[in-house]
């Protein structure tokens, strides 16, 4: 899903770890000076790619619950000279980061695998500035396939059980105080189920619910 040029800006070991199932990145628009926020960052390929984007004024955060893909995430982000990175330990679903601090939030195939997803989407509004937006990629399903049936195509860690249809997502992303919301398919993974590019910007207050702010580990870039 990466062209060329953004295979050559991460090391082979970023490149190798990549386990998403798009790229986020083509659809962010990043710009400088931005602060991005990268959901379930593994390996930190997309946080890299956003550090370069955002340049030296700007920020990209990796949040990640586990500390051996955190530890490569920094090593990665050392080895690619990136200096504007924070990798982060926590869950999606409470986001150690404070209300209104980031422009946009990124993710790759990692939504799809939280078992509270109407929190990871509470906590992506409560974090994003207003009129911040989502570029998330993730597995998505056609709507008439019911949870029975998803869980047929693929396993939870696989990707594909967990996966929320075009309309929860839709629904999901507008209870939680987001305006233009589109779920776009890019290509099949399993019958009626797809890679999917997931937009969205936050105009409103988040309906939900809110939860509180975590204090979690930071730690900048070693370089
Ligand atoms: C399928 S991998 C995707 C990694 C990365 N986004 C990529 O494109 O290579 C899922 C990653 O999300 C992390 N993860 C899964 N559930 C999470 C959660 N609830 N909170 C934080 N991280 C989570 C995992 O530790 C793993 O690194």
């Amino acid at each position: 899903m990466y062209g060329s040029a953004e295979r050559g800006e991460v090391p082979q070991a970023a490149l190798r770890a990549s386990l998403g199932c798009g790229n986020p990145i083509a659809v962010a628009e990043l710009r400088e000076g931005e602060v991005v926020l990268d959901l379930g960052s593994g390996g930190g390929i997309d946080v890299i790619l956003s550090a370069r984007r955002v340049g030296p004024t700007g920020t990209a955060y990796g949040l990640d619950m586990t500390d051996e893909m955190l530890a490569l995430a920094r090593q990665n982000a050392c080895d690619a000279g990136v200096g504007n990175v924070h990798f982060l330990k926590g869950v999606i679903e409470q986001i150690p980061l404070p209300a209104g601090s980031v422009d946009v939030v990124i993710s790759n195939c990692v939504i799809n695998l939280s078992s509270d997803k109407a929190a990871v989407l509470t906590e992506i509004a409560r974090v994003l500035k207003p009129g911040g937006r989502v570029g998330v990629s993730d597995v998505v399903a056609e709507d008439q396939l019911t949870q029975q049936q998803r869980a047929e195509r693929g396993s939870f860690v696989g990707c594909i059980a967990g996966a929320l249809s075009k309309r929860e997502y839709l629904d999901g992303l507008q209870a939680a105080g987001f305006d233009d919301v589109s779920v776009e398919f890019t290509h099949e993974v399993a019958d009626g189920m797809h890679g999917a590019i997931v937009r969205a910007i936050k105009t409103r207050a988040p309906e939900r619910r809110g939860l509180p702010v975590i204090q979690a580990a930071a730690s900048a870039g070693c370089c």
